[in-house]
């Protein structure tokens, strides 16, 4: 295979080089990320809002979530790929994970099986492993969660709370997960996170000090019109290019620019049109 291997990643880990980290939903941004200078993709869950249209992760069913997941390994074959568990698909047992987690890895792309949590889901971490699946945890804010978190908030802004999520990092790292990502916790506690543990951190609104970022890559280049959040930088403006073009189009039609004769257009020879007419 020529796709970038853990290895890959933790070479760049070791010479302490950020690791840049982009999703990808389906097969058109699968493509935008394998031809990219990214390191790694995650075919994350947020394609449930992103893609699906759906109002968070939770509503997408496995089924949807691995049609998607196919078509962006179709489209990958360059880049180490990180998949996520969807809500519902791994969390009442080891078995199950341990089900899902095969049915992705047999996509034949997949490299890493990324789960929200810690603690609860010690059973699930072991299960993958133990298979040969190299686990990617997923703490801080937890969007999963959401519905017990309150909404999607900030992590670990008390000492306490920072405490408890650096406690769960460490846990995961004793279980044997080969990366962990960040997600929305102060710069200060990420950095002592990356400092303390001897694995790669990849963060998302965990600031400048992780082993490396990942970003959404619809929010990269801004394919939806929705409010990103703090910690996103929109690169490009794909929503507004994308109606600009539309309506492009739309206005040459109305005002007979386009389909221009000859040049968009087939024709037959005079001889044939006689016999047709
Ligand atoms: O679903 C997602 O996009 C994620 C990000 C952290 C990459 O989990
Ligand atoms: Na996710």
């Amino acid at each position: 295979s020529r796709q970038s291997t853990l290895r890959t990643l933790y070479s760049k880990y070791q010479d302490r080089k950020p690791i840049s980290v982009i999703t990808a939903h389906d097969y058109i941004s699968g493509k935008y990320a394998n031809e990219s200078e990214a390191d790694a993709v995650i075919i994350g869950d947020s394609l449930s809002m992103i893609n699906l249209g759906y109002q968070s992760t939770l509503e997408m069913s496995f089924e949807e979530f691995y049609y998607c997941c196919k078509a962006a390994c179709r489209a990958i074959d360059r880049k180490f790929i990180i998949a996520d568990l969807p809500f519902g698909t791994f969390e009442t047992s080891a078995e199950e994970c341990g089900r899902n987690a095969i049915k992705l890895m047999k996509l034949g792309k997949v490299q890493s099986i990324k789960l929200e949590g810690s603690y609860e889901i010690t059973d699930q971490v072991k299960k993958l492993i133990d298979i040969g699946i190299p686990v990617t945890g997923h703490v801080g804010l937890q969007p999963q969660k959401f519905n017990a978190l309150g909404g999607y908030r900030v992590q670990g802004k008390t000492a306490t709370d920072a405490i408890e999520i650096f406690r769960q990092a460490k846990y995961l790292q004793s279980l044997g997960v080969s990366l962990l990502v960040l997600e929305a916790i102060p710069s200060e506690v990420a950095k002592i996170i990356t400092e303390e543990l001897n694995l790669p951190t990849i963060g998302i609104g965990a600031g400048k000090y992780t082993s490396g970022q990942v970003l959404v890559q619809g929010d990269v280049l801004g394919m939806l019109n929705n409010k990103p959040a703090k910690f996103v930088r929109q690169y490009k403006n794909f929503y507004q290019e994308g109606i600009d073009g539309i309506n492009e189009y739309c206005r040459e039609l109305n005002s007979d620019i386009y389909p221009e004769e000859g040049t968009h257009t087939y024709s037959m020879a005079q001889e044939e049109v006689k016999d047709l007419i």
